[in-house]
């Protein structure tokens, strides 16, 4: 399955590149990436350098080195190999191209390069463990195709490439018999990191490695020895990579700076002698397996269409590894950890984007990222109060601490080369009612009451206090509005009464109140317990209630049913990204505030007021829904990646296939097709687009699917694409799992609901108006016409 030149999928489940393409380097780094949630190690070639843009993305390690970003730290790469044929050093990326592939087998998380000389056949494989986080494993095996002599050299590179200044100093790099080790601190914070790589043969020879160069930006062993024509050499790597933050308590960010490095390195070594003692097939076994129960979460299969289905896999896989699964006190990164890009820390992205796939299909992870936001709440305090105002004003860019650490100028005019103050860091204020309205989707799905009561309640009141206060009262308008703020289309910063923020503040808002409430009837010792823990005043629910009743939401005008996207939107001229994009001197000028060619005109950087009806898919009429659709779709420039799949899962509710279909799979292809740029003006900004690969399991599941939530479980309203015949995909409520294969037969739709043996009671599930109840270990099986939906 050709995804473009030189990269395919095979089977559905495995990723190939069949030609080294050097201009493609960068972006290559993050498609082929492995990673588990605790670290990210880019899919470069074994004798990749800094220059080429190889990375070990170390969570926890937010770090400031060149005083303007607070960004994630990449660490030395414990996979570094050189190979040498008859003492000729190799270049794994201009080796012969017939034999070239680089893959990346997503059912097993299973990196694997292959290559070919005239002399030696090579293959790499490497993981890491989705159970031990801090673990890599690499096997490589050299079938010589002739007598030759071999020399190897594994270690470790020091040299780490970096995005803003070098983290690491104090660096040592040390052999202590057959491991490699380079442990440093990172410049702001004094964060101990340590990397050990250990290197064997596991077939093929009885050679041992003999110790090389140790210095602080290289450690490695070397091998050197005869491989006779058809004998092949197996050789294993195990490496562990810590930071001092791994031993530290996590109630506390940024964390402490350890006096001794010595306790990190012993956790490192035993995580080291662990993995090496357990074996590289049984590590491989187990991680298998770890994937397997993955997929069975996860796994949206599409019938009639094997690209959908795989390219959605890929989206998913990242999805999946760019997500803290072992912790509760750390984000989603918006590249994930792929790369350093947007500082490895999260925005709205994570709970709008990268959370809804985990709350439907493995509500874990989702809980331990809404707790981050709760163990997050004192920086977002702290913002608040810096502010002026009260309550939780969450950060725009938020790593461990809650704290803003969006700079405020983020980009930079390139006609006068002055820098550009954006304030998404002070405006963008979208993202404290987004994270209530997470919150109410994930115990709308759940039922974890637990969560609300321990954590989420105190979130939704401090949220609340905050809208409250950042809002104004027009006496002489009988409202309040909220002024001065940067919805989610970028490009218009300093707009007053945004439909999407009002709307969310006025749903935050509200159910603040709805949850005061209920804890006051339910569970009101739990309630005193958080009201003296924030100070929270009786009367401050009543002013939550007036705010909510009579806070300004703009509404669908009588006659032609549009929504202002914010005040005087209308006002602006009316024009299209295209005549835009003419207007340009130079193309990679920024579009946006103050001066860009946007900000006095109708184009928006992404979707905004149809973003809203993404969220809320019952707000609104159809009509009114389909009218703005209409409206706003030619003006949206879809300058973030955020903006093809919201267009994609409202068309496709729409019943307005073609359109879903087509940024469906825009949204699909974005790192697939590398459509974004990875690199402008010599600055990287790839990596992978973690929100559009959450974003596209939402399209196919509660787009073209059409899940939706009723009263005790789920039914389906589906539109789906004409070429496909069906779809199958598993979703959790209330802890109950249940299956579900939708397929088309001519004109009907036929649905059969698997309930899993194991669930705890019976869910509702339905096909459209048509709902019955599955018993834990049974099946129903609905069936409707095509022309209902
Ligand atoms: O959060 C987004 C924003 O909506 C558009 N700019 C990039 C951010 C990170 O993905």
């Amino acid at each position: 399955m050709k995804i473009r030149e030189h990269l395919t999928f095979e089977e559905r489940w495995v990723l190939v590149e069949h030609c080294y393409e050097s201009a493609r380097n960068a972006s290559a780094g993050g498609l082929f990436l492995i990673g588990n949630g605790y670290l990210g190690y880019r899919g470069t070639l074994a004798d990749q350098r800094a220059s080429d843009h190889v990375g070990l993305v170390l969570t926890d390690t937010y770090d400031n080195a060149d005083g303007t970003w607070t960004e994630l730290c990449t660490v030395p790469n414990p996979l570094y190999a050189t190979i040498e044929i008859d003492r000729r050093p190799l270049d794994l990326a201009t080796t012969d191209r017939r034999a070239y592939r680089r893959s990346l087998d997503l059912s097993r998380a299973v990196w694997t390069f292959q290559a070919e000389t005239d002399a030696m056949a090579i293959e790499e494989q490497r993981f890491v463990p989705l159970e031990r986080r801090q673990v890599l494993a690499r096997r490589f095996a050299f079938r010589a195709k002739r007598d030759l002599e071999l020399g190897l050299t594994v270690g470790i590179d020091g040299r780490v490439w970096s995005i803003h200044g070098q983290h690491l100093g104090e660096q040592r790099g040390t052999i202590d018999g057959d491991t490699a080790w380079i442990v440093a601190r990172t410049f702001e914070h004094g964060y101990g990191i340590a990397v050990a790589a250990r290197s064997q043969v596991a077939v093929g020879a009885t050679a041992l490695l003999e110790p090389g160069r140790a210095t602080a930006d290289a450690v490695d062993h070397r091998l050197q020895l005869r491989l006779p024509a058809g004998q092949t050499l197996v050789l294993d790597t195990f490496a562990a990579v810590g930071s001092s933050n791994d031993l530290a308590p996590t109630a506390a960010r940024p964390g402490p700076r350890p006096e001794s490095l010595d306790p990190l390195v012993t956790h490192v070594h035993d995580c080291l002698d662990a993995a090496e003692s357990a074996g590289y097939e049984a590590l491989l076994a187990e991680h298998t397996t770890a994937w397997s129960a993955v997929w069975e979460r996860h796994d949206v299969v599409i019938t009639g269409s094997e690209l959908s289905t795989a390219a959605l896999r890929f989206n998913t896989y990242h999805n999946v590894i760019a997500t803290p699964r072992h912790t509760d006190h750390l984000p989603i990164g918006a590249r994930g950890l792929s790369c350093q890009v947007y500082q490895g820390a999260a925005f709205w992205d994570q709970e709008i984007f990268n959370l809804p796939m985990f709350m439907y299909s493995d509500p874990a992870p989702a809980r331990n990222v809404l707790v981050y936001r709760h163990k997050t709440l004192a920086g977002a305090r702290r913002k608040a109060r810096r502010l002026g105002y009260r309550g939780a004003y969450y950060a725009w860019v938020s790593a461990d601490s809650g704290d803003e650490i969006c700079p405020p100028y983020f980009f930079r005019d390139v006609l006068t080369g002055r820098p550009i103050r954006n304030h998404f860091n002070d405006w963008q204020m979208h993202i404290s009612p987004d994270i209530a309205y997470a919150i109410a989707c994930y115990v709308r799905i759940t039922g974890d009451d637990a969560f609300l009561l321990q954590y989420g309640a105190e979130v939704l009141f401090e949220i609340a206090r905050f809208l409250y206060s950042r809002s104004y009262l027009r006496p002489d308008l009988g409202r309040y509005e909220l002024v001065r703020v940067l919805g989610p289309d970028e490009y218009h910063e300093n707009v007053d009464n945004n439909f999407f923020t009002n709307y969310q503040a006025r749903f935050a808002a509200d159910y603040a109140v709805r949850v005061y409430a209920q804890l006051a009837e339910h569970h009101p010792d739990d309630l005193q317990r958080i009201a003296a823990a924030i100070e929270l005043d009786a009367a401050e629910p009543d002013a939550w209630r007036d705010f909510a009743a009579r806070l300004f939401v703009p509404g669908p005008d009588a006659r032609t049913g549009l929504i202002e996207q914010f005040s005087g939107f209308f006002d602006h001229e009316d024009t299209t990204p295209e005549a835009l994009r003419r207007r340009l001197i130079d193309p990679s000028e920024y579009w946006g505030w103050p001066n860009g060619v946007a900000v006095a005109t109708q184009v928006s950087k992404q979707a905004d007021v149809v973003q809203l009806f993404a969220l809320h898919p019952d707000a609104f009429d159809r009509e009114i829904v389909a009218r703005n659709w209409e409206y706003y779709e030619p003006r949206t420039q879809h300058g973030s990646s955020l903006s093809p799949s919201v267009y994609a899962v409202v068309a496709a509710r729409l019943g307005n296939v073609a359109q879903a279909e087509r940024y469906f799979s825009r949204s699909l292809m974005i790192d697939l097709q590398d459509t974004n740029k990875a690199v402008s003006g010599g600055t990287f900004i790839g990596g992978i687009h973690t929100a559009a690969c959450g974003a596209s399991w939402q399209i196919a599941v509660l787009g073209f699917a059409g899940l939706r939530e009723i009263e005790g479980g789920y039914t389906l309203l589906p539109h789906l694409p004409a070429t496909w015949d069906g779809i199958a995909l598993s979703v959790e409520r209330f802890g109950c799992r249940v299956r579900v294969e939708l397929n088309r037969d001519n004109r009907r739709l036929i649905a059969t609901w698997r309930a899993a043996a194991d669930n705890a009671k019976a869910l509702r599930c339905g096909l459209g108006d048509a709902v019955g109840s599955v018993a834990p270990g049974a099946t129903l099986t609905l069936e409707r016409q095509t022309q209902d939906f």
